[in-house]
């Protein structure tokens, strides 16, 4: 066994109840018990009911935690948990577990922000990050790239979505070809045996006009949108539509905004590592054509496995172990729950 600090995470910013357990950069387990299905039939995250899953979810998951990694609670060195960004009653739910711990056991506890610790998870795979690293966060409620020194003690924001995440775009525009919740697997998969050139759907925020002001950031309504009213024309001249190849033009269309953005953050900033994470990092052709891109510039391309990419307690608790490793000050006991805890704030 690695060595390093034994760390429990605790994740529930969403609809994810995470706990994972970690030792240094070994990862013991990562247990998840998700409400997603839950909140399918309203095709969106319904936060009250995400809080009421999280109570319910919490002491069970939190024991099967423990009986799969071997790890008695009094053996772990310190608690983290996600204080924000998130739904609030979701992240209160959380926060008040892990005080409770950190009280009850004597050990520190990090409230740590959600999308660094999504930029720490990769350790767990792929040992420590490289510093610089230019990470490239995509989820349901995240789009934004981010220069990442030393992930303990900032990151550096360069841009981020101007309306929809990059995953809710995925979710909406599945909605709209009639698949299920959440819409970025049903759209990825479909969109295999699509043709990703039959629609040439918008670019978001690449005219030149926009780059002077939003070189870094992203713009994913006026896609869906785009989306929409091509699928309302043909539905009225009484055509079908070819749902695989939307699909397809349409990851192809976000897929080329996200990776040509992060090659040009990552050339301009000097830096030859790009870390992708977040939900939609599990896109395959986000993926492949990352890497392809990136290849071309001599840059390299680190994505954690799917399952560390959507939300989890391993990431907390990856965070959670560097913050030890590398002496950072613990959060306070009043630790509150900040729904929007900015990016600048790794440890609140
Ligand atoms: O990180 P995550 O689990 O939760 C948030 O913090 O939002 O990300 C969930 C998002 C959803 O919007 C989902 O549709 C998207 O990630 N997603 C995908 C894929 N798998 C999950 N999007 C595109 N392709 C996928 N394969
Ligand atoms: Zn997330």
């Amino acid at each position: 066994m690695s060595d390093g600090p034994l760390v429990l995470g605790i994740e529930t910013s969403c609809d994810e109840t995470g706990i994972g357990i970690v030792r240094g950069h070994t990862l013991l387990v990562d247990e998840v018990a998700s409400s997603v299905e839950e909140h399918a039939r309203f095709g969106g995250v319904v936060p009250e009911v995400a809080s009421r899953a999280h109570l319910e979810a919490m002491v069970p998951t939190l024991e099967r935690a423990c009986e799969k990694a071997g790890v008695r609670l009094s053996d772990v060195d310190a608690v983290a948990v996600t204080s924000g960004p998130g739904l609030a009653g979701a992240l209160l739910v959380g926060v008040a577990a892990a005080k409770a711990l950190a009280l009850g056991l004597g050990k520190p506890l990090y409230g740590v922000n959600h999308l660094a610790a999504h930029v720490a998870v990769d350790q767990l795979e792929h040992g420590p990050l490289p510093e610089p690293c230019l990470a490239m966060l995509v989820s349901g409620g995240h789009s934004s790239l981010l220069r990442v020194e030393d992930v303990t003690t900032g990151v550096e924001p360069l841009g981020a979505t101007i309306d929809d995440a990059a995953g809710e775009a995925f979710d909406k525009v599945a909605r709209l070809l009639g698949l299920p919740f959440p819409g970025g697997p049903h759209i990825d998969r479909a969109a295999r045996s699509g043709n990703s050139v039959a629609i040439d759907f918008p670019r978001g925020l690449t005219a030149r006009r926009d780059l002077e002001r939003h070189r870094f950031d992203f713009s994913f309504s006026g896609l869906k949108t785009a989306v929409a009213r091509w699928v309302e024309a043909r539905e009225r001249a009484g055509e079908t539509v070819d749902v695989s190849d939307v699909a397809a033009s349409f990851q192809e269309a976000v897929c080329d905004v996200l990776t040509r953005k992060a090659i040009d953050a990552a050339v301009t900033q000097g830096i030859d590592d790009i870390l992708i994470g977040g939900g939609v990092a599990a896109n395959s052709r986000l993926r492949a054509m990352a890497e392809e891109r990136a290849a071309a510039k001599g840059i390299r391309v680190r994505v954690p496995r799917p399952g560390l990419c959507t939300d989890n307690g391993a990431m907390v608790a990856a965070l959670g172990a560097e913050l030890v490793a590398r002496g950072r000050t613990p959060s306070a006991l009043d630790l509150p729950a900040d729904s929007s805890q900015p990016i600048t704030t790794v440890v609140a």
